[in-house]
């Protein structure tokens, strides 16, 4: 086990009728208050009442920013920032699933600076002094409610990248597993896709050769994001299976599993964000798109690491060390297929003759993530292998 700082402010108030707890935990950071949603699914479920109502009780001034769309823009963001700084926002409370924290988390950085926002994606500025955020999530997914990174999508350079400051972590996050009861099928699966590849990064990218704390904690994850996800595919809006789903993607990518391992990558990510970037997919359809491929090509290189996963994670035991490696890669190609989550690019409508723009497009994301092991011939072939 590498040396490690594990340091994670963010207050997580978890559980049935915690909504009426925003207002109080909001309004501590600032009576003015920017308030940031999506395209409307809290109005139809009800939650944006309870919200408003909780916020203005605890005496906020609320200004609006709704309209936050999935894969979020920079000019949307960018229109966030100036709303902001015009009404002299003092604190952001988003209420969503990972875009709208993740736009939320962008506006807190650039509402304090002078220069445009999208300098902190490429690296050219750093994050100072944010505002502070207060989240309701309402989707498992992207982890974003406990911890410090932002996805944004340049609709000018078709880059969606991804940023991290530990200053952007929210200083409080509701999770009440009843609001994502009304996520639909195919997003709940999505979401549940993303968490198990939060864990599959770093499980597949750390070098560290014995970790047996962090395994069982990631293959533990590994089965609890498929199995509850498994149940409420049965019955949407099954509240432990709802629970045990959102707790699971929140630990997925809040710092725990990484602690430990030293250096790991996200290479799927740098993949899967140059697909929605172009076509717009689902964060967590992209991502099962690649997953299979980027595996295949890896068990070959690491057999013993890919065996263990299948023995672990599916019970596999019989045949060779190849073989099994290569079984637990089509065993979790077909839990993707089995909750309706692409499995290929074909499957995405992406047409092959558009690899070598797609491996372009994530080796420039490579690149301001220092992944210094993948060039263009190594992604392009990552990418055949998902066709
Ligand atoms: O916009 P609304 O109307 O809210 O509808 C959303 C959206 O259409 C809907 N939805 C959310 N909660 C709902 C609901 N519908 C009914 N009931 C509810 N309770 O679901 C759709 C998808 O929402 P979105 O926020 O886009 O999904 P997700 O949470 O998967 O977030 C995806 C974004 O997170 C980024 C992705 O790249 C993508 O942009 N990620 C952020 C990460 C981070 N900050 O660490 C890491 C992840 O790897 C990921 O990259
Ligand atoms: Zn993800």
């Amino acid at each position: 086990m590498q040396n490690f700082v594990f340091h994670n402010p963010t207050k997580i108030i978890f559980g049935k009728n915690t909504i009426q707890s925003i207002g109080e935990e909001t309004v501590a950071y600032g009576e003015r208050v920017l308030l940031v949603y999506g395209s409307g699914s809290i109005k139809k479920n009800g939650l944006y009442e309870q919200v408003v109502q909780s916020l203005e009780t605890s005496g906020a001034v609320i200004t609006e920013h709704p309209n936050v769309q999935s894969n979020p823009l920079l000019s949307h963001t960018r229109e966030g920032i100036q709303l902001a700084k015009q009404n002299n926002c003092q604190v952001i409370c988003a209420v969503g699933g990972g875009s709208v924290i993740d736009e939320a988390k962008a506006i807190c950085a650039g509402t304090t600076v002078e220069h445009d926002v999208w300098k902190f994606f490429t690296g050219k500025k750093s994050v100072k002094a944010p505002l502070p955020l207060t989240t309701v999530l309402t989707l498992a997914a992207s982890g974003s409610e406990m911890n410090s990174g932002m996805v944004i999508t340049n609709e000018e350079t078709s880059q969606k990248f991804g940023f991290a400051n530990k200053l952007l972590h929210p200083k409080t996050s509701i999770l009440d597993p009843a609001v994502t009861c009304t996520v639909p099928a195919d997003y709940t699966a999505y979401g549940a896709v993303d968490a198990v590849a939060h864990v599959l990064e770093f499980y597949f990218t750390s070098t560290e050769p014995y970790t047996p704390v962090q395994d069982r904690l990631m293959e533990g994850l590994i089965i609890n994001a498929m199995e509850s996800c498994n149940r409420v595919l049965k019955r949407l809006d099954d509240y432990q299976a709802r629970a045990d789903l959102m707790w699971t993607a929140t630990l997925a990518l809040n710092g725990l599993t990484g602690a430990g391992l030293g250096k790991v990558g996200f290479p799927m990510h740098m993949i899967e964000h140059s697909l929605s970037a172009f076509y717009n997919v689902p964060h967590g359809a992209g991502l099962s798109a690649v997953i299979p491929g980027w595996m295949r090509f890896h068990a070959q290189l690491h057999p013993k690491r890919f065996s263990q996963f299948g023995e672990r994670v599916f019970d596999i035991r019989e045949g060779s060390e190849e073989e099994r490696a290569e079984k637990g890669v089509e065993e979790l190609s077909a839990w993707f297929s089995k909750v309706n989550s692409p499995t290929s690019l074909t499957a995405l409508q992406i047409p092959e003759n558009d690899i070598p723009r797609i491996a372009e497009n994530a080796l420039t994301l490579g690149k301001v993530w220092r992944m210094t092991d993948y060039d263009l011939g190594k992604i392009e072939a990552v990418l055949r292998n998902c066709i």
